[in-house]
């Protein structure tokens, strides 16, 4: 099965890596890449130095097919640019802002810029600065989130632009993605699956909470800030939702400081940052990214197939 996406990004299956900071590195990133998706380094707050050493890892590894996810709060925005476009990195995705200033020097530099969004009228303004593709994450998604379900969102932003829309947000097996396909998009962008991915380098503890979870173990804390984000439920989190209610942004952003680096690198499942999406009740083993990958795409096409034969209507 092979869409625009895939000519887009010269890549086998139209399947995207969400970026994820901590958890997303250079060898997350090449075993999806070699499996035939999308693989993207997550910058997070990670240094330049930092970044350019993972792309070069990546590029040993892959050969020049890995992209990078860029948090457009970085307080070194700028040389985190500069290390993208010298490295030419062929592809990137960027989220919580707008990449708009960077646009011409990317595309000088060759490289596809896609950007993160979670309405239709930021879809309609990334296009306009010249997105070569949008990331539409809907509100199931793990990690910060918008208001608006992938199921609701997706058709919407395929009607309102006219490149192609990449699906996010409760997608781990081929029903997913064949649903995504159904509503419009070109392709899917997957985080919480490849965490319980073999080659995800996060502490084991945080992948077998996410095997143990089931559909209502995540929640959404830090409404108050400005700035939601989903989480498996733990002490931290329940720290968290009392401080919303009493509207302790403050204090929420002080205990929330260093908490995803603890949960993905420490391990601390009780007051770490446990992002994870809904689809977590899902996932209940862990395997390599090329089997994740050829199992969703397998099972993408005999659902569509089933739903052309009508097997699903009763006569
Ligand atoms: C642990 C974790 C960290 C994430 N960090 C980022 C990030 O740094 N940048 C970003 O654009 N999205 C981030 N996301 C969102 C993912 O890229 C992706 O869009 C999302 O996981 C898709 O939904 P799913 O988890 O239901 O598959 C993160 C998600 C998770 C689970």
């Amino acid at each position: 099965m092979k869409t625009e996406l895939c000519d887009l990004l010269g890549i086998k299956y139209p399947i995207i890596q969400g970026g994820m900071a901590w958890v997303a590195d250079c060898y997350l990133a090449s075993a999806v890449s070699k499996a035939g998706g999308l693989g993207l380094i997550a910058t997070g707050q990670m240094p330049p130095e930092t970044l350019k050493e993972e792309i070069r890892r990546a590029r040993e590894l892959t050969g020049n097919n890995v992209g990078v996810n860029i948090l457009l709060l970085h307080t070194r925005l700028d040389e985190i640019m500069q290390v993208v476009i010298d490295e030419k990195v062929p592809v990137i995705t960027t989220g919580a802002g707008n990449p708009g200033k960077y646009m011409e020097a990317l595309k000088e530099a060759g490289t596809k810029v896609i950007p993160v969004v979670p309405s239709v009228a930021l879809a309609q303004r990334m296009e306009k600065l010249g997105a070569d593709a949008i990331v539409c994450e809907g509100t199931e998604a793990g990690g910060h989130i918008g208001e608006i379900t992938t199921m609701a969102m997706t058709p919407q932003i395929v009607d309102a632009v006219s490149v192609p829309v990449i699906a996010a947000g409760g997608i781990a097996d081929g029903r997913g993605m064949a649903a995504a396909l159904a509503l419009g998009a070109k392709g899917v962008q997957i985080g919480t699956r490849f965490m319980c991915s073999t080659e995800c380098t996060i502490d084991p503890k945080i992948k077998e909470m996410v095997l143990k979870a089931s559909d209502r173990d995540t929640v959404v804390t830090g409404r108050s800030t400005g700035h939601p984000v989903r989480v498996l439920k733990n002490q931290l989190s329940r720290l968290i939702e009392k401080l919303d209610k009493e509207n302790k942004a403050e204090e929420i952003e002080e205990k929330g400081t260093g908490a995803l680096q603890r949960a993905m690198r420490e391990g601390d499942i009780s007051w770490g940052s446990v992002m994870s999406g809904q689809i977590a009740g899902l996932v209940k083993e862990i395997i390599p990214c090329k089997q994740i990958i050829e199992e969703i795409m397998a099972d993408a096409e005999n659902t569509i197939e089933s739903l052309n034969n009508s097997s699903l209507v009763v006569k």
